[in-house]
């Protein structure tokens, strides 16, 4: 197999969803994860799957030599921002040394790499609102590593001849519309309520009722993740000759309440609210400045997005329950 794109991180979330997508558009897909928090029930059967760590820096060299591999999209992190502020050394191995070995083995073999990176890196202190040349200032360790592993990137980019896309990710939300791939761990409000309501337990934990928000509870941006897919393969196109660093949300968010109202319309118990104090260093409020993202891709938000995120999660918890 030659040419083919390497997805870091493919039996992940949001990793096994692009794979998919790549080979529906007749891609050569190879995933290296090393299956930490992802599951072998993501993957596409149609791709090659290796099992390993990135920090195997004699495997990643096999790797790119035996599939000539050009194109990067470096998914594989750890991303539980609570455990990394109790495990530091796990994120500062996992994420920035980690990717340091990718850019080692690939380096003067690549064209293109495609990395995801988060809001988290962004200071929410001063604005709810952040556009990409904004203060970065990390609340947490996790934040603090995909930002390092950003300049990492910059820097092997500036020295060994690839481009690249930095892509800031806000909050992810939905599963595949064909019911291929999903998530399958906790943590996200999406999968919370999703797994909960397959499973019919009619609750949900809030943290926090007090924000300066509309009704209280906290807004995020959340993003499709077909639409985030999308820009992915649209934004490779655009890698050429120039680099790109890119938010990647809607420009507007949702309450946690709103998220849970629309979860009830598809339910056929009340949903009760369990509200809760709010987590330590949790932000009111974070929407992405999109306007880069818009001019690039043309972006268009359907009336109906809430909709689709909300019946793509359940469709997949059923599934999986
Ligand atoms: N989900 C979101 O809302 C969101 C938001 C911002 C950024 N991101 C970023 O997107 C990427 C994908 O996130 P996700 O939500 O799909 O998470 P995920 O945990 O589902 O996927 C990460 C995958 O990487 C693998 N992995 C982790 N460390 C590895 C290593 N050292 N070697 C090999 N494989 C390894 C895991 O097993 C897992 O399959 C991450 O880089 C994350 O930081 C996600």
């Amino acid at each position: 197999m030659k040419n083919a794109i390497l997805v870091t991180g493919g039996a992940g979330y949001i990793g096994s969803k692009l794979s998919y997508e790549l080979l529906d558009k007749k891609k050569k897909v190879v995933i290296i994860d090393n299956l930490s928090t992802g599951s072998r029930k993501l993957l596409p059967k149609k791709a090659v799957f290796i099992k390993s760590d990135l920090n195997d820096e004699a495997q990643l060299r096999k790797v790119f030599d035996k599939y000539k591999i050009e194109t990067v999209f470096h998914m594989a992190a750890c991303t539980d921002v609570r455990e990394s502020m109790i495990n530091p050394a796990k994120y500062y191995l996992n994420n920035v040394e980690a990717t340091r070995r990718l850019l080692e083995a690939s380096k003067n073999k690549i064209k293109k790499l495609v990395f995801s990176s988060t809001c988290a890196v962004y200071d929410v202190n001063k604005k709810n609102i952040v556009s990409e040349n904004d203060q970065i200032l990390p609340k947490s360790v996790y934040g603090l590593t995909k930002y390092l592993s950003e300049k990492l990137i910059k820097n092997y980019s500036s020295i060994h001849n690839f481009n690249y896309a930095i892509l800031r990710y806000f909050n992810v939300a939905g599963c595949d519309e064909q019911n291929r791939t999903g998530f399958v761990k906790r943590g996200p409000l999406f999968n919370n309520i999703a797994k909960n309501l397959a499973k019919n337990k009619s609750e949900i934990n809030i943290y926090g009722n007090k924000f300066p928000t509309i009704d209280g509870t906290a807004i995020r941006d959340y993003i499709f993740i077909e639409d985030l897919v999308k820009y992915h393969l649209d934004i490779l196109k655009k890698i050429k000759n120039k680099s790109y660093l890119l938010n990647l949300g809607y420009g507007k968010g949702f309450s946690v309440n709103e998220v849970v109202d629309e979860f009830q319309k598809y339910h056929n118990k009340r949903i009760k609210k369990n509200y809760l104090k709010q987590r330590k260093g949790e932000m009111s409020k974070i929407i992405s400045n999109n306007k880069k993202l818009k001019y690039l891709t043309g972006q268009k938000i359907p009336k109906d997005i809430l909709y689709k995120m909300v019946i793509t999660s359940l469709n997949w918890a059923k599934k999986i329950k």
